[in-house]
């Protein structure tokens, strides 16, 4: 296994549309044991497969523990997912691994049900609500070109603009 680099915004990678994953064989099972080391070692809870710059839907989610150490959810391999269902609608603030240092309230459907394979090819159906329907929103977005910040509101894109000109500023 191995940390891969975490393309940053606004590398073009992450604005590409990814490609469907037709065959699971032994170069996806290392992206995607690459893509959970990568994502513990950030620390992140989500992290798609264009974020290491691999234009697949992929996608690889770990909640972590709770305080009394009990894993809020299983890890979750997402391959070739896609949102079945949505209802409802939270608010709840967001951030993103390829994004650092900025983090803003999304409106999001506040459950979801999402169809994909398993890392072994296996269909499943996953329904979830609170932090996983967030995760399961933020990561599949990914894996269509889009950034939480295409979710906000124009004054607060604007913010996020003028947050990111000073950043760039301040580093050259
Ligand atoms: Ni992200």
């Amino acid at each position: 296994m191995a940390i891969r680099e975490i393309k940053k915004y606004s590398d073009p990678v992450l604005r590409q549309k990814t490609s469907r994953v037709d065959v699971i064989d032994q170069s996806v099972q290392v992206l995607i044991d690459d893509m959970i080391e990568t994502m513990h070692a950030a620390p992140g809870v989500g992290l798609a497969a264009n974020q290491v710059g691999v234009s697949l839907q992929l996608a690889v989610i770990d909640l972590g523990e709770r305080e009394d150490g009990e894993p809020r959810h299983p890890l979750v391999v997402l391959i070739n997912p896609e949102i079945v269902s949505t209802q409802g609608s939270v608010t709840a603030d967001e951030g993103c691994l390829s994004i650092p240092d900025f983090s803003e309230k999304v409106k999001r459907a506040a459950r979801v049900k999402v169809r994909a394979k398993d890392r072994t090819g296996k269909p499943f159906e996953l329904e979830a609500e609170g932090l996983m329907a967030k995760a399961l929103q933020h990561e599949i977005d990914h894996l269509n070109g889009l950034l939480f910040i295409d979710r906000l509101s124009p004054l607060k894109k604007n913010i996020f603009q003028r947050k990111l000109k000073k950043a760039l500023a301040e580093t050259a």
